[in-house]
């Protein structure tokens, strides 16, 4: 599948390379210094371009750059309509959380890029976790949760979560992914280590309106 990736950094760079190892052709783009594109280009046999180029690619387009560059980032990659985007952002500004009221960030993000089939992912776990802890075999495999509105593209979203290594679990709908956000706390998978069994009861205990029972320690 061809991946375009807006934001090459911790989380993108490294997604970028999952993919690329698992057979996937990978564009990186969006970064003040484009000799570390070209280098994350050389070292996964992928390619290096514009924002607008890799939105153009990218059957799957990954955004992956700090909150506050997402309408800037969106805007460089011109109109994402009928792509599916993963949304790795967490709402963090210069001040840190950003309290959003009753909206969810995915519900934010996804109206930013109509007409796109929407998926937030990769965003619960630090980038040095998901770099060391992808690939993990058996019992010890990691989860990655996503949520979205779009069946189908959560269902590719999905896919590739498993090429890169981990274990895909859906949360629900955007309105959904408060449980998936930042900032870590109790009640909610953000920030926390998760393995299927303990992540499919996490799910049960949503659809049931219960609270999800506490983070598993492994
Ligand atoms: N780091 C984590 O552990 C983690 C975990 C989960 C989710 N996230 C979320 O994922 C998103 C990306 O985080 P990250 O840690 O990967 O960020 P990062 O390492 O800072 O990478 C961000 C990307 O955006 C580019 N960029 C930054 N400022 C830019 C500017 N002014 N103009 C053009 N390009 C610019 C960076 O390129 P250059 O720096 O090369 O210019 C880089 O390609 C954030 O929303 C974050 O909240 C992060």
């Amino acid at each position: 599948m061809r991946i375009g990736i807006v934001g090459a950094g911790r989380i993108g760079g490294n997604a970028g390379k999952l993919f690329a190892r698992a057979g996937h052709e990978v564009m990186f783009s969006f970064s003040r210094e484009p000799e570390k594109l070209q280098a994350l280009a050389d070292e996964t046999g992928g390619s290096a371009g514009t924002p607008a180029e890799a939105g153009g690619f990218g059957e799957v387009v990954l955004l992956s750059v700090p909150w506050r560059l997402v309408d800037d980032a969106l805007a460089q990659a011109g109109s994402l309509e009928g792509k599916v985007v993963i949304d790795t952002t967490n709402q963090f500004g210069s001040g840190g959380w950003e309290d959003l009221g009753d909206q969810t960030a995915a519900q934010l993000n996804a109206g930013r890029m109509p007409g796109a089939g929407y998926v937030k992912s990769f965003n619960t776990l630090t980038s040095g976790f998901q770099a060391e802890a992808a690939g993990r075999s058996g019992d010890e495999r990691v989860v990655l949760f996503l949520c979205g509105d779009d069946a189908d593209a959560k269902a590719k979203v999905a896919g590739l979560i498993e090429d890169a290594g981990f274990v895909p679990v859906d949360v629900g709908g955007t309105a959904d992914a408060a449980v998936m956000e930042a900032p870590r706390r109790e009640g909610a998978v953000y920030g926390e280590e998760y393995r299927q069994p303990e992540a499919r009861a996490v799910v049960e205990a949503l659809r049931a309106g219960r609270p999800i029972p506490p983070a598993p320690s492994y």
